[in-house]
């Protein structure tokens, strides 16, 4: 079909796309890169304990994400999958950066972009003010347009291929297409690529060993070093449900001259004796079924919060050492007592639960 030129301007050579597109890249292969080196850097990643660690954020997406039935089973094996997740991004930034096999580095881009959304910020409302979602799209003019021969690996290995395969000047020209030639033209190529993706291969691993090993060096790059999460109410008796607060003021040891307590509303929700003062236990919500945190800042007072981080929808964990709620996916922490907003990119504190304890010592919400 003929095309109407009043509407069609003059075709983008690949170059003018190439630079075009080179801040883009530029900033993806940079923030993947150092997305990938931060995880293998960061020693609370790996640890359970840590709000923040890749087993606790696995954990979250069994309970929000749109693919959870895929987590339980990567939940096993969460380690592996932090290690795999941060040397994928790596790959991805490098070969981004490197201008190496660039369309397959954005096609990889764009998948765990999507992993990402489907996981952590799925739940993002509006829904463009996840970042994941961006990312995603942000790939796609890589993977149509490739690095368009500007900084590119791909384009030097492609040239220096092509001009050693290159016919001598003085031989007569060719009157079919030269089959023979460009076969060695791409047999050299993929060589030439092969061997710069290994360099590129070992220059990763050497950035991540290096990487791993200063942040462990380092010891406390985590925002919150020896983040313990108790849980203890979870591996008690208990039942499920989340959100609204209140504070209680019931001792596990009672004053001796204190009048009998009457039984609260509401449902139990664990024994009292299974959080520690200063310590935290998680439960479910028994009207919203939503995760909940009920802490003990001094004895005898209980304080309960829904421990769905109002920013996307992950799960908060208390940390002992910092006394702080911590949101694991984008950082949001809240104050230990009153799960008021500290820093965002939450919009507000977390939703309290009233909670006391009954005469039998269990812990109510009501
Ligand atoms: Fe983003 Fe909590 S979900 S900070």
């Amino acid at each position: 079909m003929p095309v109407n030129k009043r509407f069609a301007g003059a075709p983008m050579s690949s170059a003018s796309a190439g630079w075009a597109l080179l801040p883009l890249r530029a900033f993806l292969g940079f923030t993947f890169t150092f997305a990938g080196l931060q995880k293998l850097a960061n020693p609370g990643f790996f640890d359970a304990n840590n709000p923040t660690s890749i087993q606790q954020q696995l954990k979250q997406a069994t309970h929000n994400s749109p693919i959870h039935a895929l987590m339980g089973p990567l939940g096993h094996i969460a380690v592996a999958v932090g290690v795999v997740m941060a040397l994928a991004e790596l790959a991805v930034g490098l070969g981004t950066l490197l201008g190496l096999w660039t369309r397959a580095a954005a096609a990889g881009g764009m998948f765990l972009s999507l992993g990402l959304f489907l996981t952590v910020s799925f739940h993002s409302r509006p829904y463009y003010t996840g970042s994941d979602i961006v990312f995603f799209f942000a790939w796609l003019p890589l993977l149509v347009a490739g690095a368009g021969g500007v900084f590119s690996l791909d384009a030097l290995i492609a040239s220096r291929a092509g001009s050693l395969a290159q016919a001598p000047a003085h031989a007569p020209p060719a009157k079919a297409p030269n089959t023979a030639g460009r076969r060695e033209i791409d047999r050299r190529t993929f060589a030439r690529k092969g061997a710069a993706f290994g360099t590129a291969g070992a220059l990763g691993v050497a950035l991540a060993g290096l990487a791993a090993a200063l942040g462990r060096l380092v010891g406390h790059y985590a925002d919150f070093p020896n983040a313990s999460d108790p849980l203890a109410l979870s591996s008690g008796t208990t039942s499920p449900t989340t959100s609204s607060s209140s504070t209680t003021t019931s001792a596990g040891s009672s004053p001796p001259t204190t009048a009998p307590r009457k039984k609260p509303p509401g449902k139990s929700v664990g024994p009292a004796s299974a959080v520690t003062v200063g310590g935290a236990a998680t439960f479910n919500d028994p009207k919203t079924g939503d995760p909940a945190v009920v802490v003990q800042p001094a004895a005898g007072t209980f304080v309960a919060f829904d421990a769905v981080c109002p920013h996307e929808g992950c799960t908060v964990a208390y940390n002992t050492n910092a006394k702080l709620f911590i949101c694991p996916c984008h950082g949001s922490r809240f104050n230990g007592e009153t799960g008021g907003l500290l820093n965002g990119p939450a919009p507000h504190g977390l939703t309290k639960i009233a909670i006391a304890e009954g005469p039998d010592g269990d812990l109510y919400a009501v």
